[in-house]
């Protein structure tokens, strides 16, 4: 980025870093965030879901390997009353006073995961993202990607050593699910 960059205009935005796991977002974001606080901006980092204690609760019982059984709409709105929280509790009050807010998901990635992949349509996601973000949707959302392969070779760097490797070889519950689930995450990242 040129010196001549003035970082200044970014005080008060709200920029979402997303894509499919694997695909880097987290390590961009951080290299922004640095460039930013030298800089002089204040910056406000969040990741999704979590970013509030209350967040975390609900981190836990969506990422949990345990709770396999639960279904498409509770999970939809669970990643959303996680979103809500993290609005009113943090996204709001930092952009108020001007700082940078930069975080790791969003509603792009509900659309992705819960509609793309998981069948629920973008409408209705759409409604209740509405309600969850009260009117706190990003200034610009940086949608990353990358194959399902080179992903999972990432994650799991095994892998090249042993092709036979397993899709489940993915950690959390949702990283856990197959290849096509993973694809049609992708594509729905690429249809935003
Ligand atoms: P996490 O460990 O934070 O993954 P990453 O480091 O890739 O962000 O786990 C979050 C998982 O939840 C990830 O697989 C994406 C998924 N997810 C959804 O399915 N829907 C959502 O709305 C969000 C925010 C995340």
């Amino acid at each position: 980025m040129s010196n001549a960059f003035d970082w200044k205009q970014l005080a008060g935005k709200f920029i979402v870093f997303d894509g499919p796991d694997g695909c880097g977002k987290t390590t961009h974001m951080e290299r922004l965030q640095a460039m930013a606080e030298g800089a002089g901006l204040t910056v406000r980092r969040l990741r999704e879901p979590g970013g509030t204690p209350i967040g975390e609760q609900i981190r836990d019982v969506l990422l949990a390997t345990k709770n396999e059984g639960m279904d498409v709409r509770c999970e939809m709105l669970l990643f959303m009353a996680s979103r809500a929280q993290l609005v009113q509790e943090c996204i709001r009050p930092a952009l108020t006073a001007g700082e940078l807010v930069l975080s790791d998901r969003y509603a792009s990635s509900t659309l992705a995961y819960q509609g793309a992949a998981g069948g629920l349509a973008s409408d209705a996601i759409l409604q209740v993202a509405e309600m969850a973000v009260d009117g706190a949707w990003p200034d610009l959302t940086i949608i990353f990607d990358i194959t399902i392969e080179a992903a999972f070779e990432r994650l799991n760097p095994l892998y090249s050593k042993k092709k036979s490797a397993q899709w489940g070889l993915f950690q959390d519950r949702i990283e856990q699910r197959d290849h096509g689930y993973h694809e049609r995450v992708r594509q729905g990242f690429l249809e935003q």
